[in-house]
């Protein structure tokens, strides 16, 4: 089966000032000076975004948001818009993190008005899914993670270029991850709820799995069939960790 080039994307969350960039610069650097075998991504807070973008001009690291507002102007205060996350210098944007729907009340349906926007804004969207541990302890794994893809993605986003990311609620920050045959299961689910939705146009982007990826782990869930790179939080905070894992793709 066709392998692309995989995608490691860092989630540095609401964490980060001005001082943090040096982690940011330090893999840029690292990466100029060997250079690595995926993509490589920094999605930070919307502060950073630009001073991200300046910091590493010129480099392979690729810079992204964390969430865009549906809309693509207007009255709603203290949110920001793919297209200004894209003036910033933003190339991607994550969408639907489970600490966006769970914390701010996305819905579905949210989420694919949010790839509207970021799509209409020129931004790779990177769109996650995962299930709670009640519903992995009910077995509704699987079910719960493909109505999530059905109803997240839009269907303009047939021959765009994304990414969806599956990740565990149960697993995010917590150093638990399902076994490599569960994350295996939920991967080819997730490439046919794609292709259920999007046909042909949800075969080829990639599926990245998240939650507590570390050095240590990376290798083995990177070459998981139909993963397709990694959504890295905590271990992308800093430089040394996060490029054991980009070395690992
Ligand atoms: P951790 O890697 O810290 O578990 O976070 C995963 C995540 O939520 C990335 O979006």
């Amino acid at each position: 089966m066709k392998q692309s080039v995989k995608l490691i994307a860092g989630n540095w969350k609401m964490n980060g000032l001005g001082a943090s960039l040096g982690e940011a610069r330090a893999l840029s650097e690292a990466l100029a000076a060997e250079p690595a075998a995926c993509r490589v991504a920094l999605c930070l807070p919307a502060t950073l975004v630009h001073r991200l973008a300046e910091a590493v001009a010129g480099g392979v690291v690729e810079v992204g948001g964390q969430d865009c507002h549906a809309e693509a102007s207007g009255a709603f205060t203290g949110s920001t818009s793919a297209a200004m996350l894209a003036d910033a210098g933003a190339t991607l944007v994550i969408l639907g993190h489970s600490e966006r729907r769970a914390g701010f009340g996305e819905s579905d349906a949210d989420v694919a008005a949010k790839v509207e926007a970021a799509l209409a804004a020129g931004l790779e969207p990177i769109i996650c899914v995962g299930e709670t541990l009640d519903q992995r302890q009910a077995g509704e794994a699987v079910v719960v993670v493909s109505a999530q893809v059905a109803g997240s993605l839009p269907s303009s986003l047939s021959g765009k270029a994304f990414a969806v990311a599956y990740e565990p609620v149960w697993a995010i920050g917590t150093g638990l991850t399902p076994t490599l045959e569960q994350i295996e299961e939920v991967h080819a689910a997730v490439r046919a709820a794609m292709i259920g939705r999007l046909g042909e146009g949800g075969r080829i982007a990639p599926i990245l799995y998240g939650g507590s990826v570390k050095p240590s782990n990376a290798a083995e869930i990177l070459a998981v069939a139909e993963v397709g790179g990694a959504l890295v939080g905590g271990a992308s905070l800093k430089a040394a960790d996060f490029l054991g894992i980009i070395r690992a793709a």
